[in-house]
């Protein structure tokens, strides 16, 4: 969608860009000295020019004959960023500085029709005063004789076109030979000055024959004050601007005026010329045309009257351009625009109809999720309803088993816990009955637990509620539990208020599960841990607590220890799972609740809150159900078994969690093996790894390490490699018998085990091994040299690899160390990463021999080989086969081979 919208936005600002493109806008500011006819003439023709431009700007002001306005006029061009300036200076010298100023300062600067001191401009343009004041004097002795009195009114002093038009006249007159100028005066270019002074010079001078005013306007004054004087001299005047000038010819005013041209067009070409970068001329010399007087000045009129009809249309033309303009921009904008919003409407429809679609897809999409939901819904719906019948009829099974089961349990129970207490028993008979008799009471508590919770499930579980005195009853509970307490070096605690605390319960099940709940303390609580159980009543409330600093419960176990047949550790359970809900239905039977608290790592705290009810009959103190016997038979295993050490005996090392278990086998074992026990893996293959037995008997479901990563490990170790281990398991399938070989078992008996068949597994391996020793002990008969693989029917290809590679390392470290008199047994059995016992017995274990033994026999066979395939010296190779002296060789070779080294070389000799 972003995508989307980026390029919607990068189309409009394309759109935009292109609509809004303008060129460059070029400001002129023209600088005007005066305003008056010739100087409009002039500024018409700079506003005509101006409208051939889109481009340019321009703004005219007028220094209205002030020189201080002029300079602030020039000034109010530059600091406007006004791109040229165009300027007619009122007087040159007040003028100079500041065009000088701006000229410098960078911006271009074009002077025209009246200079400046200097050439401080970029360009300039105007007329040839001078010449147009020699063509006035011409012209005048055209008029005149050449001895006419002539005034001469001139422009205002200082401004330069004043000075050149009199400089010209002068010389045009001594040119034709004329007289001179009898008077003259400044007229500042206007009437009113022309006026007064030509009064002044008429009353001095009444027999003038000819004036020359450098302009019209004062030429028409001094005309006007000459009639008023009654006199009428020739009068010339300068510019034959239209309205002024040529009609006052034409009225017969004056005689005559000069073209003094204003080409206001060609200023605003120059200028554009400049700012544009094309080329121009700096100085542009205007032409001076012939005069203008009654010959002529009609046809000018008449030719200046078409001039302005002509000019009028234009500007109506352009009016009319502009306002085409004006309309064909609105419309270009509003094409512009209505681009815009069309591309916004396609996409914002692009948009919605992909959102539609996307919707759509969306939508069908969730439907099918919804159908797949419903389908597993129902799915699951159908799965749990098969699950309930199920699980409903293994409870009935259970149920029916179970009270099945009941039956025979108490037919098996009273006879063995009679045989227990029998007098004639051997103490092994004592023990195994021991074991027998704790075993039949756990499943006699499981089989009634099966069916109590059976029973409060159909609702069937009824209460029998008798006032008690709970402290009473608790004291004497918590006393079956001191002497298993005083054995582990738990710290049991009974906290208890002094007073009685009387309430009415079902004393019988209260006691069970506070027997459950401290067994199960008894049961996840270290040796020397504390475990604490308390109560009170408050605010008609019974509580009471166990809490012990054990091993605790995850926080996912917590949640779920209360639920049926939940088990903790599911490898290794210590319960069946039905304690605690069977705890839970007989508090909420009493309107109570249980909680438990746990942190792994530190303990657990069981609550149990009953409220505090009363009936009528007096509180009775009923006798606990359960004595001590029970507590050991559920926590304590029965006393281990009593090992007699007998070097005769093959040591068997078994390793399982269950300490009946342990001594069950032991019991079982004992009288053909030395024993040694471990309850983990980890245990196991320390003690494996320190005695090395000669066989294993290997649990494999067991807490810190498994039977199966034991048994490798063990396989894996030079050490233990060679000894035969038998997997014992609750598992019986196949998949875990295959895991138990593929970890390196040599065999396999799956719980419930007879003892005679474990027994003949166990002889049968100690057999076979003894087979193979056999092998390797014949192999040392034959001349020293690596062994092949042996074969092995029966026993894992892992541990003889193993063997064999140890072997082979042996009898090559030993045949180069032979003849080193400083070899001894521990520097063998460390170069091969053993310790001397370690290496003592896997020698013995693979060979029958002991290293001692064995070092011998393969010395003399070393000898043997000597003596009959070389020329040595018998001395020589009893020193070189490792013999100390060659007396003692002599001795040993005799007894192993029935004669003398020197009687066989003789033999060899003969
Ligand atoms: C206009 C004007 C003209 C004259 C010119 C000389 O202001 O007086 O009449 O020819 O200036 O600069």
């Amino acid at each position: 969608m972003r995508k989307y919208l980026v390029w919607m936005v990068l189309a409009m600002l394309t759109v935009a860009v292109a609509a809004c493109h303008e060129e460059k806008v070029y400001k002129i500011g023209v600088s005007q000295c005066s305003q008056d006819d010739w100087r409009m003439k002039m500024n018409d023709e700079i506003n005509r020019e101006v409208m051939f431009h889109e481009n340019v700007v321009v703004e005219i002001r007028s220094a209205d004959d002030s020189n201080q306005k002029q300079i602030d006029d020039i000034r109010y061009f530059a600091d406007n960023s006004f791109d040229i300036i165009i300027a007619a200076p009122l007087v040159a010298d007040a003028i100079t500085p500041v065009i000088k100023e701006v000229y410098e300062s960078g911006i271009p600067v074009i002077v025209f029709d009246r200079n400046i001191n200097g050439d401080y401009f970029t360009a300039f343009q105007g007329a040839d005063n001078k010449a147009i004041g020699k063509a006035a004097a011409h012209y005048a002795r055209h008029l005149v004789n050449d001895k006419a009195k002539i005034i001469e009114i001139r422009g205002l002093k200082g401004s330069t076109p004043a000075t050149s038009r009199h400089d010209g006249f002068v010389e045009g007159l001594e040119e034709s030979g004329s007289a001179g100028i009898v008077a003259e005066a400044y007229g500042d270019w206007n009437y009113d000055d022309a006026s007064r002074v030509a009064d002044s010079l008429f009353r001095l001078h009444p027999d003038v024959d000819l004036v020359y005013a450098h302009n019209d306007r004062m030429a028409i004054g001094v005309s006007e004050v000459a009639a008023r004087h009654g006199i009428r001299p020739r009068i010339i005047g300068i510019d034959a601007a239209p309205e002024i000038g040529i009609r006052a010819v034409v009225d017969s005013v004056i005689d005559a005026t000069f073209l003094y041209p204003t080409e206001g067009h060609r200023l605003i070409r120059t200028a554009l010329a400049i700012l544009d970068g094309k080329p121009y001329d700096r100085v542009t010399s205007l032409p001076v045309a012939s005069p203008v007087d009654a010959t002529n000045a009609d046809i000018v009129l008449l030719q200046n009257e078409s001039l302005k009809e002509e000019t009028g249309k234009i500007k109506l033309l352009k009016s009319q351009v502009d306002d085409y303009w004006s309309k064909h921009s609105a419309q270009t904008s509003l094409f512009y625009a209505a681009g815009v919003i069309l591309l916004l409407l396609f996409g914002w429809i692009f948009l919605l109809l992909r959102s539609f679609w996307l919707n759509r897809a969306h939508q069908r999409q969730l439907v099918e999720q919804n159908r797949l939901l419903e389908d597993q819904r129902d799915m699951q719906k159908s799965l749990n309803e098969q699950l309930r019948v199920a699980t409903q009829s293994k409870l009935v099974f259970f149920t029916n088993v179970s009270h099945d089961l009941r039956t025979p349990l108490t037919l098996i129970a009273e006879p063995v816990e009679q045989m227990v207490n029998a007098p004639n028993l051997t103490p092994q008979q004592h023990s195994l009955m021991q074991i027998a008799n704790k075993n039949v009471k756990i499943l006699h508590r499981l089989i009634n637990q099966i069916l109590d919770f059976r029973k409060y499930e159909n609702g069937k579980l009824d209460v029998n509620l008798a006032e008690v005195d709970f402290s009473k009853m608790m004291t004497e509970w918590s006393e079956s539990f001191r002497s298993m307490a005083r054995k582990h070096d738990i710290r049991f605690i009974v906290d208890m208020p002094e007073e009685e605390m009387v309430l009415a319960i079902d004393a019988e099940k209260i006691e069970r599960v506070f027997f459950n709940l401290v067994s199960n303390a008894f049961k996840h609580t270290p040796d020397n841990g504390t475990i604490r159980v308390s109560s009170s009543i408050r605010d008609g409330e019974l509580t009471f607590s166990v809490a012990d600093n054990g091993h605790g419960i995850s926080k996912e176990d917590l949640d779920r220890i209360f639920e049926r047949f939940y088990q903790v550790d599911k490898i290794h359970p210590k319960g069946s799972g039905i304690g605690l809900s069977l705890a839970k239905a007989f508090i909420e039977l009493h309107g109570g609740t249980i909680s438990a608290e746990s942190e792994l790592g530190k303990g657990s705290v069981f609550t149990v809150r009953i409220p505090v009810r009363h009936v009528e009959a007096s509180a009775v103190t009923p006798c606990p159900l359960i004595n001590e016997n029970d507590v050991s038979a559920e926590l304590g295993a029965v006393d281990s078994v009593e090992i007699v050490h007998d070097s005769e005996k093959p040591l068997l090392l078994i390793i399982d969690d269950n300490r009946d278990i342990l001594r069950l086998v032991g019991e079982l074992m004992k009288d053909d093996y030395n024993i040694i026990t471990a309850s983990d893996g980890k245990e196991g293959v320390r003690l494996a790894t320190k005695y090395v037995p000669d066989i294993i008997i290997c649990d494999v479901m067991m807490p810190v390490l498994d039977g199966l990563e034991c048994c490798r490990i063990i396989k894996e170790e030079i050490s233990t490699s060679h000894i035969p281990v038998l997997m014992l398991t609750a598992c019986s399938m196949d998949e875990q018998r295959v895991e138990g070989y593929d970890s390196g078992a040599d065999a396999y008996v799956a719980k419930p085990f007879s003892s005679a068949v474990l027994k003949a597994r166990c002889k049968s391996l100690i057999a076979n091994r003894k087979r193979i020793k056999e092998i390797w002990h014949s192999g040392q008969e034959a001349p020293v040299a690596p062994k092949p693989s042996l074969p092995a029917p029966g026993v894992t290809g892992a541990s003889n690899d193993i063997d064999n590679e140890f072997y082979n390392r042996f009898i090559e470290f030993f045949t180069t160390e032979m003849g080193n008199p400083d070899l001894s047994v521990d520097t063998i059995a460390s170069e091969m990463g053993l310790g001397r016992s370690q290496f003592y017995r896997k020698i013995k274990a693979l060979t029958n021999y002991s290293p001692v033994e064995l070092f011998r026999s393969l010395r003399l066979k070393q000898a043997r080989a000597l003596l009959t395939g070389t020329d040595k010296s018998i001395s020589e190779i009893a020193y070189e086969v490792g013999f100390s002296t060659p007396a003692y060789f002599t001795k040993c070779y005799r007894d192993a081979f029935g004669e003398t080294p020197s009687e066989l070389r003789d033999k060899l000799s003969r």
